[in-house]
């Protein structure tokens, strides 16, 4: 029996029943889905762990859910969308607090839910901490910009961004608190209302934060609701009451729910989908930086993350030597229990290892080696990772997007080649290239900046820090996320006009003296 920390021990299952719904927290009484933690603490376990029940709602609650967002919008005039933006911010400072009060609640579930390490699970607590706090600290700097009148060819105009209405918020396991918070917060903020859905894992630790968004928000701009996405999702994409849907998951999910629209021009997207990213390692590049780079760029998290390297190009002159360094790396690694702090740890989904297995499977009949003496070792929960070599384009470990322990490595002698396989990907979000050669690297970068969003030069591709722009081309994302584009990704220009004459003046002088419109304002918030 491993020894799991006092502080983390999950005494008892727990029965969360609750949602949130035009701004009271009821009870569902109700289906319930039992929620399964896979990190078999005990050696003898050999299934996974019930810890907890949560609510299977109903189509019916979904379009409570809806309307209570709908009517709290109600088409740009209700309190939210036309309160002044010192007040918003102050719903945000308030719930902050109330949020930071969870921290250890929620990082304790999320290492029993999905199983993120205790360092990682605490860096995901504190930077949706901290993206919340700079988002409210961007959105003074928004409106400061926007309390200016411009005035060109004999038109005055104030511009200012305003909400784009109701949003769907979906966000994706492995990320469940930041990437969800990440598209939440935003569209809040901003003066929209929304319908929030946790992901398929890491639902239970949504719920301590409820009582916070209840005190914090008027009634109806979040409303949070439990349940399978089929449920709860479709019915309300089916009444096109949807402004913006905001999903960080997969694109197969994505495209049905927007085809579920009836009028799908006027919904708006904003989409974090699949990526590919490779690393391309050059002849000259430095290999104990390269190796450390590519094992966490390949393994954090167990490569369950969309920003994860998910194939490497090594050229052919240095491959030996890199890829006997890179095995011992992986060999060297340690899976543990997520307080153990090991970098890897227990797959959250119980299907993933066999997934993994059959990926490892289908390139060795295709040709490839597993390189490492520890690759593909399989266990109930996990699979250790299989660095594979060589990989080619029939193999389904080039084609998919694997979202776990398996390295698919590819050799190359014309760096011509991991180009053209980049521009024929669906996938185009980020890129990690390994070199030393300015004269090299120069015009292999002036080629990748226009084939993905992101360059990473000696680094692994990551997301942070989040006042970055994260994007991708292609089927990888649809706008950009980050502190400052989040807020522009939630919101419109709008902006009042008016022909540069006395009578307009001295209403608009009035009415800034009067205070008596929120959106008519030359004042800001300090
Ligand atoms: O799953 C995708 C995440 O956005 C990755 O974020 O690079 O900070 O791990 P990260």
């Amino acid at each position: 029996m491993n020894q799991i920390p006092e502080e983390f021990q999950l005494k008892e299952k727990i029965n969360h029943t609750d949602y949130l719904i035009n701004g009271e927290i009821n009870s569902w009484n109700g289906k319930q889905t039992n929620v399964y933690s896979t990190l078999l603490c005990d050696s003898d376990e050999k299934e996974p762990d019930l810890i907890g029940y949560t609510p299977e709602m109903s189509g019916e609650y979904a379009l409570k859910a809806l309307n209570a967002a709908h009517d709290a919008f109600n088409y740009g005039q209700g309190d939210w969308p036309t309160m002044k933006v010192y007040e918003r911010i102050n719903c945000m400072e308030s719930f902050v607090k109330k949020m930071i009060t969870k921290r250890e609640e929620i990082v304790r579930l999320l290492m029993w839910e999905i199983g993120k390490n205790l360092n990682d699970s605490r860096k995901e607590f504190d930077r949706t901490v901290e993206y919340i706090n700079d988002t409210i600290q961007e959105y003074k700097v928004i409106d400061r910009k926007g309390a200016t009148f411009q005035n060109k060819s004999g038109v005055r105009a104030l511009i200012r961004r305003g909400p784009l209405g109701v949003v769907l918020c979906l966000g994706p396991y492995n990320y469940p608190l930041n990437e969800t918070f990440a598209l939440l917060i935003p569209a809040i903020i901003m003066g929209n209302t929304t319908i929030f859905k946790p992901a398929k894992h890491g639902v239970l630790l949504i719920a301590p934060l409820l009582e916070a968004f209840k005190s914090s928000f008027p009634p109806g701009v979040v409303n949070i609701v439990f349940g399978r996405g089929r449920e709860i999702a479709t019915p309300i994409m089916k009444t096109g009451k949807i402004d913006v849907l905001a999903l960080i998951g997969h694109s197969s999910s994505a495209i049905s729910l927007q085809d579920l629209h009836p009028q799908k021009s006027r919904l708006r997207l904003v989409l974090g989908l699949e990526a590919k990213n490779p690393g391309i390692i050059l002849k000259d590049a430095d290999i104990d930086l390269t190796v450390n780079e590519c094992i966490s760029g390949t393994l954090s998290f167990n490569g369950q993350r969309c920003t994860a390297l998910k194939i490497l190009y090594v050229h052919e002159d240095i491959k030996d030597e890199f890829l006997k360094k890179f095995s011992k790396a992986v060999d060297e690694l340690k899976l543990g229990l997520p307080w153990d702090n090991t970098l890897l740890t227990p797959l959250p989904e119980p299907a993933k290892p066999d997934y993994i297995t059959n990926l490892i499977d289908d390139a060795k009949s295709k040709g490839a080696t597993i390189v490492n003496k520890r690759g593909g070792d399989k266990q109930k929960n996990f699979v250790f990772p299989a660095v594979l070599y060589p990989v080619n384009k029939d193999m389904d470990v080039y084609k998919e997007e694997q979202f776990g322990p398996v390295i698919p490595v590819i050799s190359f002698t014309d760096i011509s080649t991991p180009i053209k396989d980049m521009s024929e990907s669906n996938y185009g979000q980020q890129v990690s290239i390994f070199g030393k050669d300015v004269d090299t690297l120069g015009p292999i970068i002036d080629s990748m900046v226009n084939l993905v969003c992101r360059v990473n030069l000696n680094s692994a591709c990551q997301r942070g820090p989040d006042i970055y722009p994260f994007t991708g081309r292609k089927d990888s994302a649809v706008a950009t996320l980050s502190v400052h584009d989040a807020l522009r990704s939630f919101s419109i220009r709008t902006f009042v006009a008016s022909k540069d004459n006395e009578l307009n003046k001295n209403i608009l002088r009035e009415m800034i003296d009067s205070k008596k419109s929120h959106f008519i304002r030359t004042d800001y918030y300090l």
